[in-house]
């Protein structure tokens, strides 16, 4: 790494971490679009994950996720989500904004934490939207929503919804005031990816990438570290704040 950026990093306060499936797939979750190994290369996206798949199938949709979120269940943070919660207590100001749905950065510790696209251990109300916390356990699938008789649904962001406004208004503000942005396993390819990468850019934060994979941000970003999340994190976060830690 050149010694400007090194000691940039080193002295910096404000610090955004974004990440993507791939920091999650050293922990057995698949991601959305790698080849071989993705949600997507198994499952239809139109039918899975969106409101209109939904409406045509319910309980495909529910046993789906209920799959999913079993997987998730039994998986572990790796060392890339520990090291990001270590840094959160030892750096000035650490806020991480995820795409993931899986629940891993509370789990390895990290609690200034906005998610985008939700999380698969919440349900609510299809109609509605309000978040259910319990509800009658029947045969019926998917369940029914005790105040209004919709379905119940996850509480995750599907394709052609919008992210939560809270969310995504907290998340561009840090993004606009950090001096470092690090994207770690995410493709770039989607919104609200392309938006945040370009809103760092455009607010002139150093932007790391760690992807073992080329994307679209590799010819913007200030330094691409090639590799996979778990084994690069614990190295080069103790390369670069190693004396402060
Ligand atoms: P993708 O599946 O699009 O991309 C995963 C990225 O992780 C790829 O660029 C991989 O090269 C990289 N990767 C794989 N293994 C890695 C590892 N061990 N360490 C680091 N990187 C690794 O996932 P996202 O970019 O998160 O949205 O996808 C964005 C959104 O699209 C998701 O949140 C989801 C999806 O549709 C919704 O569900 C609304």
């Amino acid at each position: 790494m050149p010694k400007p950026l090194h000691d940039f990093l080193k002295q910096a306060q404000r610090i955004v971490v974004f990440t993507g499936a791939g920091l999650s797939a050293e922990s057995g979750v698949p991601t959305f679009r790698d080849a071989q190994t993705s949600l997507w290369t198994w499952y239809s996206l139109e039918d899975l994950a969106t409101p209109e798949g939904f409406v045509k199938n319910p309980r495909l949709v529910w046993e789906w996720h209920v799959w999913l979120r079993k997987l998730i269940d039994s998986a572990h943070p790796n060392p890339a989500h520990r090291v990001i919660a270590w840094m959160e207590e030892l750096l000035p100001e650490v806020t991480v904004i995820t795409q993931n749905v899986d629940g891993l950065h509370q789990r390895a510790g990290s609690q200034n934490i906005i998610e985008l696209h939700g999380n698969i251990q919440r349900t609510r109300c299809f109609n509605e939207g309000y978040v259910v916390g319990d509800w009658e356990k029947t045969e019926e699938i998917p369940p029914k929503c005790s105040v209004c008789g919709g379905y119940l649904r996850p509480d995750v962001v599907w394709y052609n919804e919008a992210i939560p406004e809270d969310a995504w208004l907290a998340a561009s503000h840090s993004v606009r005031h950090c001096e470092v942005f690090i994207t770690i396993g995410s493709s770039g390819l989607v919104y609200p990816a392309t938006e945040l990468c370009n809103l760092a850019l455009a607010s002139n934060a150093k932007v790391i990438q760690i992807n073992p994979r080329v994307t679209p941000l590799d010819a913007h970003a200030s330094i691409n570290l090639r590799g996979k999340a778990g084994q690069i994190m614990p190295k080069w976060v103790l390369e670069i704040w190693g004396g402060q830690i």
